[in-house]
């Protein structure tokens, strides 16, 4: 009677397990499922058209589109912008692929759910909705929107979107929106950075690094930056009090302790930075390495999670967010001229595939451009 029980028992577990192997490789199959390219829709007859970048599918930056789409109209609250400039940042390229799979639960199963792509831009106003009281057109603006590779575009007054200082050009203003945000709140928010503090930022010379290196200068901080030797000179030239160059050192084997580390590039063990910290320093972890295709840094940020329990430092997970207070700190630190764009190359429009091409490589230095409208 009790090896009946027994058995009855193996054999319920044994078809839960079939059950839930069975699950998780449907759900695999579905998230990892590429549809084919979806033609481009033909609009509306009499519709005044702009051209865009449009992604119809998961794929390499050869599967990008330039069509020609509806010039959006503002609602009440929104403003329309003839876009100047674009700048490109790796988000791009992952919403290009879908990888790593996990944020195709956001951008869409089999296909991507919105066709645009881009976000950071500047512009001149070109309308506003009858709500819109503190932007007018011809006002230049800079900001963040999906599908901002396009010559127009929409956005809420109260959002993402502020005016752009007049000493600064399009392009300073498109390169600044993500990149330079999350260099904000990684420093300030996440690593909770006070004056006098000594930080690392690994991978100095990139979009992220390039805004870290002088917004933590500009709190008073002790910066350390990492990069190749061809980028030293840049990093030196943003501020940083010392450069490491990853090709002749490692500085996870360094003798100085640092207080923050901002991690653009997540290509050492975790251990190795606790080795280098202060005793109750923090690394912000908001960069990993490309490999991974199911979850991407995900896996590393859980490790990271189940270490912080048991050293005093932190590892802090991060993910930036857009938000228009954020963008005023950075209108004003431009104006200043307390924090520059580093601009590696400029590329026009239709040149967007190759753009994004040469940034997945990971050798840009700051940020690249889309001059829009315009020869680079
Ligand atoms: N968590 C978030 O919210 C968030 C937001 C934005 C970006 N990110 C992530 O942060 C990372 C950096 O973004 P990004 O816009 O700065 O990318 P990026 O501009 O493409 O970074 C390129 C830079 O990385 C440097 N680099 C490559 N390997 C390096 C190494 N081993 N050590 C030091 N530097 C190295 C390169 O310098 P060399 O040519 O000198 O090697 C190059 O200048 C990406 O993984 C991105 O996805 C996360």
């Amino acid at each position: 009677m009790r090896e009946d029980r027994m058995s009855l028992r193996m054999k319920i577990l044994g078809v839960g397990c079939a059950v839930l192997a069975a699950a998780v490789a449907s759900f695999m199959l579905v998230l990892s499922y590429d549809s084919a390219c979806a033609a481009p829709a033909s609009p509306p007859v009499g519709t005044t058209l702009m051209k865009a970048i449009t992604h119809p599918c998961y794929g390499s930056h050869e599967i990008l589109g330039f069509e020609d789409v509806a010039i959006p109209t503002p609602a009440d609250d929104e403003v329309l912008v003839r876009v100047r400039a674009v700048s490109i940042n790796p988000l791009d390229w992952h919403y290009m692929q879908g990888t790593p799979y996990v944020v195709r639960l956001s951008s869409g199963l089999g296909a991507p759910s919105s066709r645009r792509l881009g976000v950071d831009f500047a512009g001149t106003v070109e309308a506003v909705g009858s709500n819109v009281v503190d932007v007018r057109p011809g006002d230049e603006v800079f900001g963040g929107r999906n599908g901002a590779l396009a010559e127009y575009l929409t956005v809420r007054a109260d959002r993402v979107v502020e005016l752009k200082p007049a000493n600064v050009t399009f392009e300073e203003a498109a390169a600044v929106t993500v990149a330079a945000t999350t260099a904000l709140q990684a420093l300030r928010d996440a690593g909770n950075l006070k004056a006098g503090q000594r930080v690392l930022i690994n991978g100095a010379s990139g979009g992220v690094g390039t805004f870290a290196v002088q917004i933590a200068k500009a709190h008073g901080a002790h910066v350390t930056g990492v990069s190749s030797t061809r980028n030293l000179e840049l990093v030196r030239s943003l501020g940083a009090d010392r450069v490491i160059d990853y090709t002749a050192e490692d500085f996870t084997a360094d003798s100085e302790r640092w207080d923050l580390i901002i991690d653009n590039v997540g290509n050492h063990p975790l251990r190795a930075y606790r080795r280098v910290l202060s005793p109750e320093g923090v690394v912000v972890m908001v960069g990993g390495p490309k490999d991974g295709l199911w979850l991407g840094p995900l896996t590393r940020v859980a490790r990271a999670a189940v270490y912080s329990r048991f050293v005093p430092q932190t590892f802090a997970p991060f993910l930036s967010e857009l938000n228009r207070e954020d963008l005023i700190v950075l209108r004003d630190l431009m104006a200043s001229g307390v924090v520059r764009s580093v601009i590696d190359r400029r590329f026009t429009l239709p040149e967007t595939p190759a753009a994004i091409e040469y940034l997945e490589r990971g050798r840009t230095r700051g940020k690249n451009v889309i001059m829009v409208g315009t020869n680079p």
